[in-house]
């Protein structure tokens, strides 16, 4: 038997008192750090609860306003807005009319809290399409296969930019995942005084299981899956190297989502990128965590809160959460997880 040795080097030392613990934490969550997805319908009337994800609802026009206002009390960083047309059509009309209601959305959100949050919408045609694609049919192939065309799209997306920046959103989302999207949308900014209009790209954005509830939210029309332009989950490189095209292309801010199942992409993202790396903790990561927690199966606030300071320590600067405005007044009560 080898003799008993005295450990002499104690990391437990740094974790005896919650002032020590709190003094050498690595990783903090700040309000500032916290943006929060909102959905807009078309119509009037009371918000529309949105049975997969408990506490998120479909805003109206009438009660956006309101719900902006807390956002801003609370201190969050952000908005990103996601519209949910009456009428969708093939090409997503209702996404390049400055009187769509994501349009319309923006310019109320601009108006009520632009200076103290920064207003961002989603750009991609899923929400406006019959079909619910990212884009653009081509024309059906023999086999019968739909095939999105990628160049058609990335025209209808300049016409959404322009749309959206001229409603006074300060940051574009791109979440088509279509090639060259964010070079197409920063010229057609450009060359349209709309230089000063950011671009976030979700660069390695997943075909993933955890939207599931999003459609829901949005009432998608989506038949068959989008394998053909967001990633394939086994990819890790491949995420990296979107990320790096887009920030090759002019994108200010690029994005890994979701945001749990993907931590290690988005470590890589942020060891090489010279731009800020953010994540989205999307519907699916929410509703578990609400799902769970609601059965009394783990404790919801800390769950919550470890969830998305996971996502900052593995590198996200800043995180998309339907938490935030929740996770921003804990955050301001002082929360006390140590
Ligand atoms: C595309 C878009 C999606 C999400 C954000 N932007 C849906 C998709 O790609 O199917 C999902 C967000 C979430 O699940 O919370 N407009």
């Amino acid at each position: 038997m080898p003799e008993f040795e005295v450990p002499i080097i104690r990391p437990r030392r740094l974790r005896g008192t919650p002032a020590l613990r709190r003094l050498v934490s690595e990783t903090r969550v700040n309000a500032a750090d916290l943006i929060l997805p909102m959905f807009v319908r078309e119509g009037s009337g009371d918000p529309v609860p949105i049975s997969s994800m408990p506490g998120v609802v479909q805003h109206t026009l009438e009660s956006f306003p309101a719900a902006l206002e807390d956002a801003a009390a609370s201190g969050i960083g952000g908005v990103m807005l996601f519209g949910v047309p009456e009428h969708k059509d093939a090409r997503g009309s209702g996404a390049v009319d400055p009187n769509g209601i994501l349009n319309l959305a923006t310019e109320v959100a601009v108006k009520t809290v632009g200076d103290a949050l920064v207003v961002q919408t989603d750009l991609c045609l899923d929400e406006f399409t019959d079909h619910g694609h990212c884009g653009v049919l081509a024309p059906s192939t023999r086999s019968g296969a739909v095939v999105i065309d990628n160049d058609a799209t990335l025209e209808v997306y300049r016409e959404m930019a322009l749309a959206q920046a001229n409603a006074g959103s300060a940051m574009l989302g791109l979440s088509g995942m279509m090639d060259g999207q964010v070079s197409a949308v920063r010229d057609v900014l450009d060359t349209n005084g709309f230089s000063d209009t950011a671009v976030l790209a979700y660069s390695a954005k997943y075909a993933s299981a955890f939207y599931g509830p999003f459609r829901d939210a949005v009432q998608s029309s989506l038949q068959g899956n989008r394998r053909s332009y967001q990633l394939d989950p086994a990819n890790r490189r491949e995420g990296l190297r979107e990320a790096e095209l887009d920030i090759e292309e002019g994108a200010d801010v690029v994005m890994v989502k979701p945001a749990m199942s993907y931590l290690d992409v988005l470590a890589d993202v942020a060891a090489a990128s010279p731009v800020p790396v953010w994540a989205y903790q999307v519907s699916g990561e929410y509703s578990m965590i609400e799902a769970a927690a609601a059965n009394g199966w783990i404790d919801r606030d800390r769950a919550i809160y470890e969830s998305v300071l996971g996502i900052r320590r593995a590198g996200a600067d800043a995180v998309l959460t339907y938490f935030a405005v929740e996770l921003a007044n804990r955050i301001s009560r002082g929360i006390d997880e140590r």
